[in-house]
């Protein structure tokens, strides 16, 4: 059964300088549901960081309301918003955000750490998404040992880790050179089907718009969704390659 994870109505987030107020976002509307694969595709500027941090509640909107669990999330004292981030959003990073003094395996415990599960639990849950992701071998380096890929690879595991709802990543790929941005997308295609954990991603980079299973494009603070023809597309690509 497909449910609502997360839904923004009229969402509005307004900026004041000294020099001018910046409409950021602007009447933003979006439900996301189990299992979704959403991409926002938007040039730099154009309110992708300002939706993600209202998203999960790490900001507050100066107009409309976000629903998480049919919870609004800005009526929740500041320490509710925290615990709910925690139990239900898993987020990923452009830099990644890893902790340099913590092995990879600490990096990806720490959630659950925080969450005070009892060590065996955490120890099953950190090997198990390890080797989801591939990085069973490297669970002792720490991460200035670790290329690129395979820091946001680290990235990945630690927000899956908490089984999350839903995971949110903010130019997932922006430090990455092209094929291996691919590959992170592609890995994060996989969890998406093997968990049925929603996906919200937004990027700049254009070469990511081919695996949304669902598109958007936002421009100036306005959010448009975009025909999608990703389904046919794959079938193409398959039926041209036999
Ligand atoms: N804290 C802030 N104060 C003032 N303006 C901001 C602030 N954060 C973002 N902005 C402005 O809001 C707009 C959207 O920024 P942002 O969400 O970071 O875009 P993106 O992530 O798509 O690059 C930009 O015009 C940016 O300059
Ligand atoms: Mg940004």
């Amino acid at each position: 059964m497909t449910m609502t994870v997360i839904e923004a109505r009229s969402l509005t987030k307004t900026y004041l300088t000294q020099a001018e107020q910046v409409v950021a976002l602007n009447e933003v509307n979006l439900t996301v549901k189990t299992g979704d694969f959403i991409i926002i595709n938007g040039p730099s500027g154009s309110g992708k960081t300002t939706f993600l941090n209202l998203i999960s509640g790490l900001d507050l909107p100066s107009a409309g309301e976000v629903l998480l669990n049919g919870q609004v999330l800005h009526t929740l004292s500041d320490n509710q918003r925290t615990e709910l981030r925690l139990r239900q959003i898993g987020l990923i990073f452009q830099s990644f955000e890893l902790i340099p003094v913590l092995t990879v395996f600490e990096n990806v415990e720490y959630p659950l750490v925080l969450q005070r599960l009892p060590r065996s639990e955490r120890r099953n849950r950190v090997n198990r998404i390890l080797a989801k992701v591939g990085l069973e071998k490297m669970a002792n380096r720490f991460p200035a040992q670790l290329s690129g890929g395979q820091k946001q690879r680290v990235g990945i595991a630690r927000a899956l880790v908490t089984r999350p709802q839903i995971v949110l990543a903010d130019e997932p790929t922006g430090s990455l050179d092209s094929s291996t941005g691919e590959q992170i997308l592609r890995l994060m295609l996989e969890l998406n089907n093997t968990y049925k954990v929603s996906f919200l991603i937004v990027t700049h980079d254009q070469a990511m718009k081919k695996y949304a299973r669902r598109l958007l494009e936002i421009r100036d603070g306005v959010l448009t969704e975009k025909e999608c023809y990703t389904d046919v597309q794959d079938r193409l690509s398959q039926y041209s390659a036999q």
